[in-house]
């Protein structure tokens, strides 16, 4: 039982932008590692196989959970594979040792079978160039074999291989964490920007209208960030249209009060990189833009098992995800709208099994936790994110000092008429009395209010019990008076629907 005693306040005016929110925030990453590919999207023999090998039940689930751009095929694998094992007949692809994860690549699932996984889901592809082991003339016959009309060697062994037509993939990943020692083929910053600066140029002689992600730090805690992404943009700037990174949260201290403050590190790290960049255009004179790709993020701290034993499909780091998870994924999405302004991509790492919202079995698949929040974000942020006025109580964290109580975001679709709040509660003890008042047009009512939460930071789903952390959905009703009420319940993430017919405008 909670009581009411803590009250906090959000004022809302769809002219008060922050940005317009690129649908590719909400996008995922597929990698060749563990089970994420193989016994995850793809597994032939299954019960629940299409007749290409798809797990139907999983490309339901992916379908919920709505990614509009798919990373891929790596991570540290991107790094020793080389694409023409991947393409071709099945019984003439190779069976390979893979290095980055110590496990047996068979190369049933390549490039066509990725196009065919984003078509079914309807995202956006987005493929990464070996700049490790790969050269850059390997980089641009990639472009080549999925963007080239058929004609020359290179396309003709596409439509050799069954696709008559381009696959037209307009987002490029130069390579994958070229920072990190682990990294096979690991280059220091300078290195690493002539090689990329190299590859982007051929790449974009084959097809001009590609978009091209040159490889920013790896994490925060890298020695050489943020100085690495100034020596890489400095080289490449003029080259590429995103730099990325990549961050992995964790609560290894089990300091929940901490870790539900993270969204003030995410934002650091943003306007760090937001700064780099800005410097970097006005130290090069430039008129071109470069935006940021946070093109692997998510959870992950508790499960460590990263070498396969030179098996098949090995399970690695298959992490279980609880509530206090979720919310820090909600509130990593909420930086997401905040930040809308620079950062234009984002994939969670990754989709399935690995670090993953849905873990397979043979007999079926699970929704873990995190699943919820990405998929109201990914359905209801659409249009402009909002500039909110938050007034809220702070609360103490040994990590942070002092931070808000209350986490929020907001979208305005003005083309649908809809907008959407995104709140957080990060307290544990007292439900929050919210009121949402709305400044400039007044919503007619509150379509639906969809709410996660519960008493216990550790509580997860299992095959069990699938339900324990979920989204729980009530029906909205009229907005009177320019406002509503609502009681946050500690631990909880509440997004508030609302629609907008002719709406009120202030005086
Ligand atoms: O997502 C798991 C791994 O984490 C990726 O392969 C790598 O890029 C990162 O270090």
């Amino acid at each position: 039982m909670t009581t009411s005693i803590l009250q906090a306040r959000v004022a809302i005016d769809e002219e008060r932008t922050a940005g317009a929110i690129s649908p590719l925030l909400f996008g995922g990453f597929a990698e060749h590692m563990g089970r994420c590919i193989y016994q995850g999207i793809f597994e032939p023999g299954s019960p629940f196989a299409d007749q290409h090998g798809f797990r139907t039940d999983v490309l339901a689930a992916l379908r919920e959970l709505n990614p509009r751009v798919i990373r891929y095929p790596g991570g540290n694998f991107l790094s020793g594979y080389h694409w023409r094992d991947g393409v071709g007949p099945l019984e003439q692809r190779p069976r390979r040792r893979e290095l980055a994860w110590q496990s047996i690549e068979t190369n049933r699932f390549g490039t066509h079978e990725f196009i065919a996984l984003c078509r079914a889901l309807g995202a956006e592809p987005m493929l990464g160039v070996n700049l490790g082991t790969g050269t850059i003339e390997e980089a641009g016959a990639l472009v080549e074999y999925c963007n080239a009309p058929a004609g020359t060697a290179t396309a003709d062994l596409r439509v050799a291989h069954g696709a008559a037509n381009p696959f037209n993939v307009r987002y490029w990943c130069l390579g994958n964490e070229m920072d990190g020692p682990w990294q096979i083929g690991h280059l220091d910053a300078t290195a690493y920007a002539v090689k990329a600066r190299e590859a982007a140029k051929i790449m974009k002689w084959h097809d001009p209208s590609i978009q091209l992600v040159l490889c920013g730090s790896s994490g925060t805690g890298m020695p050489t960030y943020p100085e690495w992404d100034r020596i890489a943009l400095e080289a490449c700037w003029e080259h590429v249209e995103y730099l990325s990174l990549h961050y992995y949260a964790s609560n290894r201290d089990h300091d929940t009060g901490s870790y539900l403050a993270l969204a003030r590190q995410f934002e650091e790290h943003l306007d760090t990189l937001a700064g780099t960049l800005r410097y970097v255009k006005s130290k090069l004179r430039s008129r071109h833009d470069v935006f940021l790709s946070w093109d692997e993020w998510n959870v992950w701290y508790k499960d460590h098992v990263v070498h396969g034993g030179w098996s098949e499909a090995p399970h690695l780091i298959e992490e279980v995800y609880n509530l206090e998870d979720a919310l820090v994924v909600a509130q990593w999405m909420n930086v997401f709208l905040r930040r809308c302004h620079v950062l234009k991509i984002a994939c969670l790492a990754q989709l399935v099994n690995v670090i993953a919202p849905i873990l397979t079995r043979p007999d079926g698949l699970l929704r873990q936790s995190i699943f919820y929040p990405f998929m109201l974000f990914s359905r209801h942020a659409t249009g402009d994110s909002l500039d909110l006025n938050v007034r809220t109580p702070t609360y103490h964290t040994r990590a942070y000092g002092d931070q808000p109580l209350l986490d929020a975001a907001a979208s305005y679709d003005t083309m649908r008429g809809e907008g959407a709040l995104f709140l957080v509660h990060r307290g544990r003890d007292a439900s929050l009395a919210t009121e949402l008042i709305w400044q400039g047009r007044a919503p007619d009512r509150v379509m639906a209010i969809y709410q996660l939460a519960g008493d216990d930071p550790s509580a997860a789903n299992s095959f069990e019990h699938p339900d324990v952390v979920t989204v729980r959905e009530s029906p909205g009703g009229p907005v009177d008076d320019r406002r509503i009420r609502l009681d946050l319940p500690p631990l909880s993430l509440t997004v508030v629907k609302y629609r907008q017919e002719q709406g009120a405008t202030a005086t």
